[in-house]
């Protein structure tokens, strides 16, 4: 079964097209990564996947079950989670304001607080700071406990790297892999591909809208160091 499903997906901004035709499989239990250059429709393909863009053709399936036109508000509430790219944070409030929010979903303020504080325990030392405040990789830190508060089935990451030391995103990626062996999907996007590969169990490499090629980490890593992405 797959959690996430793409068929066919083409999407345009205003009348010019950028995604012609991408498929893409998030397969329960795993990781999946999203590579390529900037530009190639990565977060486009996440947002219709989430609900916030409407393809002009093609379906997205959630659960094995058609979801085209489902309000993003819905998809959430089945299990889907977007940590958009800049994280999504507020910056101007502090760590427990930005968690506690996530309690409109029905979990409670203490289990929030207690899930976050697990998986992430230096959100416990920066609890009452603005979050503006904090360091990129404790925002980001604090954008995937905001995700993970509802328990989604699929937690989807734009550019989690964006902006971070090699060292800061190792330590997300360890967080990441972690929470994949707790049963959570993930779909992953980044332009820059070395240590996601390292956590993905499947991948896909897009290139201006389409699908380039899909396959097994180890099976792409020469497609990965062709010139396209820069490496
Ligand atoms: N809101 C928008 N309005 C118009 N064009 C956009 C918009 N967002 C993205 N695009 C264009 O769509 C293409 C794909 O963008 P995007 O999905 O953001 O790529 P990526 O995330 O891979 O960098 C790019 O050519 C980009 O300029
Ligand atoms: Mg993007």
């Amino acid at each position: 079964m797959n959690v996430l499903e793409l068929r066919g997906i083409h999407a345009a901004y205003d009348r010019i097209d950028v995604l012609f035709g991408v498929d893409l499989e998030v397969p329960e239990s795993s990781v999946v990564a999203l590579l390529g250059p900037n530009g190639a429709g990565k977060s486009t393909a996440l947002r219709v996947a989430a609900g916030l863009h409407a393809p002009s053709s093609g379906d997205v399936l959630v659960a094995g079950r058609r979801v085209n036109g489902v309000r993003p508000e819905e998809l959430a509430r089945r299990g889907l989670c977007l940590i958009p790219e800049g994280r999504g944070i507020f910056p101007n409030l502090t760590v427990r304001e930005n968690l506690r929010m996530m309690s409109y979903t029905g979990t409670s303020e203490a289990v929030i607080d207690e899930r976050a504080f697990l998986r992430f325990p230096r959100l416990k030392e920066r609890f009452t700071q603005t979050a503006g405040t904090l360091s990129g990789g404790e925002q980001q830190m604090l954008a995937m406990a905001r995700g993970l508060a509802t328990d989604p089935a699929l937690l989807i990451l734009d550019e989690l790297s964006m902006g971070l030391a090699p060292i800061i995103v190792e330590e997300l990626y360890e967080i990441v892999a972690q929470v994949a062996r707790e049963g959570v999907s993930i779909l992953v996007v980044e332009q820059f591909a070395s240590t996601v590969l390292g956590v993905a169990d499947f991948a896909a490499i897009i290139v201006h809208g389409r699908i380039a090629r899909a396959g097994r980490p180890a099976e792409l890593r020469d497609d990965l160091s062709k010139a396209y992405l820069g490496a």
